[in-house]
């Protein structure tokens, strides 16, 4: 050590904060959001509802469920010059680069939601962008696909209208099916927070300078986009893809995840904090194979992450390293089952995260953190004297 700080990089062994809202057990696998077990809310609630409850820290009343889903209703028009920034963009952009930018071009729109000193301001900027973000993502996949932009249609729930905004063609009437609503609604659930994450501890870290709300969920939507965080989901279809085209021998890739000189890893695997399995991988295992056979889809990937899964399972370089399946492992399989392209799998991790990157940001402005400094240990060069560039 420097006589000041200690080494961890990675942050494996240090905590950067007290917090309320999610519990987390790696040893036993266990995750709640506000003291609610993530089994009982993805089987029992609804997505609104969980990002009411990890925001504000109850489960509200009818009376506020409904409040809550009008006041975002409200909000969820976003300025048509945002659409321009949009127009920007190549078809061909990856639509988490895509979100990041409209994220953080909202403040220019909305420039009273920095300052949120008031539990009343707070409240606003929290509403706006979760009447928002379905929106821009919603945009994100028809700019892709070429298609028009909408708002759906206020009269239905949060997910439903998502699933309109997403899939509703010009020339027919979006048909809701109720199986891809509870998928998508138990998904967004799993997803909506973990603790102090990589992303979440960016979006606390940029908000502890007191970025506005929308300049710091823009920072934490980059940091997920990364294949080790959020972005192992649509690496984890890029890989099973890969092993089905290359005739189904997931053994190979178990082989080369292994070697150490192979900077390949088995995506969807491994877990910084849990230890045994990933409560929600389980959840989520369940439920593709329900909405797989409800929708009369014979996906053969499905059986090609269950035999890699098994396979690995039984492996000793995994199993001596507690390496399982993670949330990321099988959602992939549900949003393809869903019709949701694969660059759009991690955005659709960012929506369900959101209320989780909102709920620690407020808990870290409430409690009036300190600005997110650590210092380092210094291994550079010592003292030197300026050399001529004729001397170099
Ligand atoms: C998410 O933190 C969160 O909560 C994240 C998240 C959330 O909800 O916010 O849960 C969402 O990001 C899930 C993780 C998605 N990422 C992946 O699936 C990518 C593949 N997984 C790994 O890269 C890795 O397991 C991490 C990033 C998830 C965890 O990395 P750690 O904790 O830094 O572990 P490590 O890299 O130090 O690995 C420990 C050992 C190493 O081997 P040794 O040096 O001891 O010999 O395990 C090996 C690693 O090489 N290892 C893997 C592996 N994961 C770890 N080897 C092969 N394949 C893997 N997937």
């Amino acid at each position: 050590t420097s006589g000041i700080t200690t080494l961890d990089a990675g942050f494996k062994n240090t905590s950067s904060c007290k917090s309320a809202i999610t519990f987390l057990d790696g040893e036993k696998g266990i995750l709640r959001y506000r003291g609610y077990s993530i089994e009982e809310l993805a089987e029992k609630s609804e997505f609104l509802e969980v990002a009411y409850l990890l925001i504000f820290g109850e489960l509200p009343t009818k009376e506020q469920n409904a409040k809550f889903h009008s006041d975002i209703q409200k909000t969820a028009l976003v300025d048509e010059d945002v659409k321009k920034i949009l127009d920007g963009f190549p078809k061909s952009a990856h639509p988490m680069g895509v979100l990041s930018a409209l994220t953080s071009a909202l403040t220019a729109f909305n420039p009273k939601s920095v300052n949120v000193d008031s539990e009343e301001d707070m409240y606003r900027a929290i509403v706006k962008i979760l009447g928002k973000f379905p929106v821009l993502v919603a945009w994100a996949y028809r700019k892709e696909e070429g298609l028009p932009l909408s708002y759906g249609d206020n009269s239905l729930g949060y997910v439903e209208n998502f699933l309109k905004m997403m899939f509703e063609l010009p020339n027919e009437k979006y048909k809701m099916n109720q199986t891809v609503v509870k998928a998508l609604n138990k998904l967004l659930i799993l997803h909506a927070d973990h603790e102090q994450n990589c992303s979440t501890s960016t979006v606390r870290i940029a908000g502890s300078s007191h970025a506005g709300l929308f300049a710091s969920i823009s920072a934490g939507i980059s940091a997920l986009w990364g294949p080790l965080h959020g972005g192992a989901n649509q690496a984890v279809i890029e890989m099973l893809e890969e092993i089905k085209e290359d005739g189904g021998g997931y053994q190979k890739y178990i082989e080369k995840a292994k070697d150490k000189n192979d900077p390949f890893r088995l995506m969807g695997f491994g877990h910084r904090v849990y230890k045994n399995f990933d409560p929600r991988a389980n959840i989520i295992k369940v439920s593709a194979e329900e909405v797989l056979n409800d929708l009369g889809i014979d996906d053969p990937v499905l059986d090609i992450a269950r035999g890699l899964a098994k396979e690995a399972l039984s492996d000793e370089y995994f199993k001596s390293r507690n390496l399982y399946p993670n949330v990321d492992f099988y959602s992939g399989i549900i949003y393809r089952a869903l019709g949701i392209p694969v660059p759009m799998f991690t955005a659709m991790f960012a929506l369900g995260r959101l209320p989780g990157w909102i709920a620690q940001w407020k808990e870290m402005r409430i409690k009036k953190e300190p600005i997110s400094r650590p210092r380092q240990l210094y291994i550079g060069a010592t003292l030197r004297p300026f050399v001529e560039e004729s001397k170099r």
